[in-house]
């Protein structure tokens, strides 16, 4: 049976059921140390080897290896599912736990979401139907007057609405939906005395979302009249701040190294058919938190490819600042004044496209441009006002072998000495330091204790299970991990899924714990082998140092193992009589290099 409770009110209930509190309602327990110890109840045992956190609000038995969070122990000792455990707990706090949360009212909503969708696919299809009948001709004509392919065409299921009231939706009707559910859904408008179609005489692009399903659509004009596009007003399955499109496209292609963020659906189209696949817009109005975290979900950098015009600029900075809370990398593409994506890779080809691609420039490099419009900086008190704001961008910059790169730029470009520039930017630094320095450490003073340097074959995972573990603190720390991570893949599968599980929490924006964890995780397997990350006790002096040093032990692990991998590809083709001479200097050379690399990490490590 799918009964559903808001994630909110779960976070509620968990938060208003202390594991101890109510783990002693059936344990007697003994303090010890951190926590408490308890006979399992799991488990017979004569020495109490059952183990609760107060500070982690979980448990774990060092004997049978179970453990888990306030939910799971409920659900265990009582053996019911998740939903009876919560209303247990709900009830214990006294929180009402309302009936419309059971299996009705979640499946009456997933029935209307669910028609929604099927109203939105069948009248994707009637568009298409359309363009490509007689009725269609000059939409047709239009669409490949701006070089598109028929394969493009039909790969966004292209569409167009015919130029009259009623046809669409007398199609839907006679297809047996409600005129009612068609103007819920958006794709007819309430008039005076009738309903009539949206969309009229418009190309139909239709609007997909991550999980595939037609959520809405953009209508253009075919000529130069106003509103070029008309979109789908905001129904029980659109709403335009949260809908990337052209991601249902990307995400095929994981992994993706990053993303590339336009302005238009022609954008995304145009670049499609060149071979582009990683490229996603907006629906005409600015980036959101929640799209940035879509971005980051699906890749870990961002390439802003907004119009070179002054709002095209200004929409670009606000969608770095977006995607940069979101976690992203962020490079930014300059186009020449008055072309779009579209324009370029359409009139003057892929290779001048992947060259400006090629030439983009870190987001923090754009922001010093922009900035440095506002000011003069042919006098001196104009590079001294500039100089200023910019330390103010640069000393939002964590990592600080970065922030120097851009000083070094900052100095370049203004005369000034980066020793300077570096000191007014300490000069503005240090209260917010102090600020993040004392949050990281509130309760947690911890002196290193794990050796993540111990040579073993296997470190890389005890180092990716360190990491794991300092993640699930809090997402102040997580997101320092994440960010250092890039997109360094963990080799094993659990550790995955656990990334996968804190990458959600962080987009959602919301508290992160290891309790809140558990509530992602649904075998008693997995929870087990969690345990295993979640009970190490780690310690350390200075946290950011701590993590660099997890992080360079991976990257060497990984340097390492590409190397050997090289090393086996040269041995191999040496083996044979005959070899591409190219491939094989190329493989020389790539094994010299990754060696240069390793060689650094090596020495930086002895430091
Ligand atoms: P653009 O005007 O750049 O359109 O608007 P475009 O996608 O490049 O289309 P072409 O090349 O002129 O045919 C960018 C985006 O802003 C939204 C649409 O999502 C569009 O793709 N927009 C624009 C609207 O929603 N309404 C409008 O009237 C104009
Ligand atoms: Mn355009």
């Amino acid at each position: 049976m799918a009964r559903f409770i808001p994630k909110d009110l779960i976070e509620e209930i968990r938060g208003q059921n202390d594991i101890v509190d109510v783990i002693s309602e059936y344990l007697e327990l003994k303090p010890s140390g951190r926590g408490f110890f308890a006979l399992c109840p799991f488990h017979s045992e004569k020495t109490p080897s059952f183990h609760i956190s107060p500070e982690r609000q979980i448990y774990h038995c060092f004997g049978c290896g179970v453990g888990g969070n306030v939910f799971s122990f409920i659900m265990d000792i009582e053996n019911i599912g998740f939903v009876d455990a919560a209303k247990i707990l709900a009830d214990r706090a006294g929180i009402d736990l309302p009936e419309t949360y059971d299996s009705k009212h979640y499946e009456e909503k997933m029935a209307l979401s669910n028609k929604m969708y099927e109203i939105n696919t069948q009248a994707a299809r009637f568009y298409h139907s359309q363009l490509i009948s007689k009725i269609g001709r000059p939409a047709l004509e239009y669409l490949k007057s701006r070089k598109l392919s028929t394969k493009t065409i039909r790969r966004f299921g292209l569409g167009f609405a015919p130029d009259a009231w009623d046809k669409t939706r007398e199609h839907l009707k006679d297809l047996g939906f409600e005129e009612d559910d068609l103007l819920k859904c958006g794709i007819i408008v309430q008039g005076k005395e009738n309903t009539y179609d949206r969309f009229r005489n418009r190309i139909m692009f239709p609007i997909i979302d991550q999980r595939d399903n037609v959520v809405g659509f953009g209508g253009r004009v075919m000529d130069e009249s106003v509103p070029k596009y008309l979109n789908t007003s905001d129904s029980p399955v659109f709403n335009k701040s949260n809908v990337l499109f052209g991601l249902n496209l990307a995400k095929r292609r994981r992994p993706l190294k990053d993303i590339i963020l336009v302005e238009g659906y022609m954008d995304v189209i145009a670049l499609n058919q060149y071979g582009y696949y990683n490229v996603v817009a907006t629906l005409g109005t600015a980036l959101t938190l929640e799209q940035a975290g879509l971005i980051r979900r699906y890749a870990g950098d961002a390439i802003v490819a907004y119009d070179g015009d002054i709002a095209g600029r200004r929409a670009a900075i606000r969608a770095i600042d977006m995607l940069t809370r979101a976690g992203c990398n962020v490079r930014v593409m300059i186009f020449p004044k008055g072309m779009d994506p579209d324009d370029i890779v359409i009139q003057h080809g892929k290779d001048y496209f992947n060259s400006l691609l090629m030439k983009s420039i870190p987001s923090v490099e754009f922001q010093l441009d922009i900035l440095k419009e506002d000011y003069d900086i042919k006098t001196q008190k104009g590079r001294v006002e500039y100089v200023t704001a910019a330390a103010k961008i640069l000393s939002k910059i964590e990592n600080i072998l970065e922030r120097d790169v851009y000083i070094n730029y900052l100095a370049k470009n203004t005369g000034f000495r980066s020793e300077l520039i570096y000191r007014q930017i300490s000069s503005m630094t240090p209260e917010r330091q102090a600020k993040s320095v004392k949050k990281d450490f509130v309760g947690n003073n911890r002196h290193i204790s794990i050796d993540i340097g111990s040579g073993s074959r296997s470190s890389h995972i005890i180092t990716e299970k360190v990491l794991l573990n300092l993640m699930a603190q809090n997402e102040n720390i997580a997101k320092k991990v994440r960010d250092r991570l890039g997109d360094y893949m963990f080799e094993e599968g659990i550790h995955r899924e656990l990334i996968a599980i804190i990458d959600e929490i962080l987009n959602e924006g919301s508290e992160l714990n290891m309790a809140k964890i558990f509530d992602y995780i649904h075998e008693s397997e997995e929870s087990q082998q969690v345990m295993e990350v979640f009970d190490m006790q780690i310690e350390y002096d200075d946290i950011d140092k701590y993590i660099d040093d997890c992080i360079n032990r991976l990257e060497e692990y990984k340097l390492k193992r590409d190397w050997k991998q090289v090393q086996a590809q040269i041995s191999e083709m040496e083996k044979g009589k005959e070899y591409d001479l190219e491939e094989y200097t190329r493989l020389l050379e790539r094994a010299q290099e990754l060696n240069r690399e390793i060689v650094i990490l090596e020495r930086e490590g002895r430091e």
